[in-house]
């Protein structure tokens, strides 16, 4: 399939059962630009309507979507195999992060300063400052929450006064499909948000280098991020990337409240989520102890159908599961012991604990994106340290410690965009600070961050004569 082919229809099949759940267009280069035109001109008429009507919309989307949260929690099951209560969670989660959006989007004021004495003025002239919108916003989003984070896109970008492109993650264009409908229902003006389905190694390149898109929010994979920002030019970015966030475990930690969220955080959804616990780094003299902690939680995991809302499920693809299964096999082969798991049945993953895992080993470093944790024992906080920052990595990081001082101290150290003291790697509340460091992003995400980040300043300087 290429680019230039009119309308290919994508399948979309399911990765628990491999029903066929739909389908998609594949656009072509001259529909996506007719699709692009249209949100331009939209997007100057909805730039001036006033930002009350703009909230509005985004409200009447919100109830419409809380009115729809089964029908479309069914969607999010069928096509991505998340746990049916999971995928109706993240509707209500959606329905609160556009409701916020609209809130904070009111008060997004401007700034008036005053200037200085640079060089002469004392004062005579003054700055106004307001926010406008960028123009097009290019949102790409991925499959693991196929709601939540296109919304999150979608929400700051409508609400501050943009046109969307919005390209789903085509294992999740189901979904998307749904969260349009409810949106055009809502009221959304025809042709602001263009919808433009089709794979990313097919229809990519030319969003990304389109000249009418201003900003691009991106959230997948680190190769994808690094792929898209050597192709495009003078667009502003703001990329949410992959992980590997480490569960640092000191010496005086609570053991089973450091248990009990790192299991958590290391295997709901089967380990899909970017701020999943990725590799744990614990201190020698509490490693065994932990680690049978660890074991027993693990052995209380359900394995099976997300219509049974399993703890642990089948991957988003077989390629998927062969991915982590080879860093579970390289692992083993370099004399990690598998304390549980290490079963592969097509693309499921039995989660598995694996210890004595070393800097030389593959699961050490790389992503999973699976039911799969890493125990690497160390010595000292240093050494927990110095792995944790070792990684090309920086997304976030948990710090299990009773003592406040090392909490601080450690923290402090973590190259990362947020350390959680006592609790597992998480990204809500969506209004919280949320942002990736070195190969875990670019910008800074969180409702009133997003929306900034889709504003551009605009300054008026009136200039006083005496
Ligand atoms: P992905 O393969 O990078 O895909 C993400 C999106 O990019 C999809 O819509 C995909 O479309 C599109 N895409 C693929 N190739 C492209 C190209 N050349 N140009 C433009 N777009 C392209 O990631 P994923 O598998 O969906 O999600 C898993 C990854 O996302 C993990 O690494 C995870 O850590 C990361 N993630 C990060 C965050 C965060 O907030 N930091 C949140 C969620 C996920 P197709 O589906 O059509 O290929
Ligand atoms: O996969 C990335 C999501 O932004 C993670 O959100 O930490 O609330 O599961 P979560």
């Amino acid at each position: 399939m290429t680019i230039d082919t009119l309308s290919e229809m994508i399948k979309i099949k399911s990765p628990v059962n491999g029903e066929e759940l739909g389908e998609v267009p594949s656009l072509s280069k001259e529909q996506i630009d007719a699709l692009i035109e249209k949100a331009e001109t939209e997007q100057k008429s909805w730039a001036k309507t006033p930002v009350n009507q703009r909230a509005d919309l985004l409200y009447k989307w919100a109830d419409l979507l809380l009115q729809r949260k089964e029908a479309i929690g069914d969607i999010i099951t069928k096509e991505v195999g998340k746990p049916y209560k999971a995928s109706v969670t993240e509707v209500e989660r959606t329905v609160d992060f556009i409701r916020y959006t609209a809130e904070d989007g009111l008060r997004m004021d401007g700034q008036l300063t005053r200037s200085n004495q640079f060089p002469s003025d004392n004062g005579s002239r003054i700055s106004m400052a307001t926010r406008k919108p960028v123009g097009i916003v290019l949102a790409i989003s991925p499959f693991n929450y196929p709601i939540n984070l296109a919304a999150a896109k979608l929400a700051p970008a409508l609400v501050a006064g943009n046109g969307v492109v919005f390209k789903p993650a085509t294992q999740g264009a189901l979904t998307g499909q749904a969260m349009i409908e409810a949106l055009k229902d809502a009221g959304l003006p025809d042709g602001l948000v263009a919808f433009a389905t089709g794979r990313g190694s097919v229809i990519g390149d030319h969003l990304v280098q389109h000249p009418a898109v201003h900003m691009i929010s991106f959230t997948g994979s680190t190769a994808v991020g690094n792929d898209i920002a050597k192709k495009t030019t003078m667009k502003s970015l703001s990329f949410e990337l992959g992980g590997k966030d480490p569960a640092i475990v000191l010496e005086d930690a609570d053991l089973d409240l450091a248990a009990k969220e790192i299991v958590s955080g290391a295997f709901s959804y089967s380990g899909q989520r970017c701020t999943a616990i990725k590799r744990v780094l614990v201190l020698d003299s509490v490693a065994d102890q932990l680690v049978a902690k660890l074991k027993e939680r693990i052995e209380g995991l359900s394995v099976g159908s997300p219509w049974d809302n399993a703890d642990v499920v089948p991957l988003i693809d077989l390629k998927s599961a062969n991915f982590v299964k080879e860093l579970i096999d390289d692992a083993v082969a370099k004399n990690a012991k598998t304390v549980l798991g290490g079963m592969q049945i097509e693309n499921l993953i039995h989660p598995t604990l694996l210890d004595d895992v070393t800097e030389d080993m593959r699961v050490a470093w790389e992503e999973p994106f699976g039911p799969v944790l890493p125990v690497i024992r160390v010595s000292s906080k240093e050494e927990a340290i110095r792995i944790a920052n070792k990684s090309e990595y920086g997304l976030q990081a948990s710090l299990f410690t009773e003592n406040i001082n090392d909490a601080f101290v450690v923290a402090d150290e973590i190259e990362a965009g947020t350390v959680q003291l006592n609790g597992k790697t998480q990204r809500g509340p969506d209004h919280f600070p949320f942002l990736g460091t070195k190969g875990s992003g670019i910008g800074e995400q969180g409702i009133r961050k997003s929306i900034e980040s889709m504003t551009v300043t605009k300054s008026v300087v009136l200039n006083l004569h005496e």
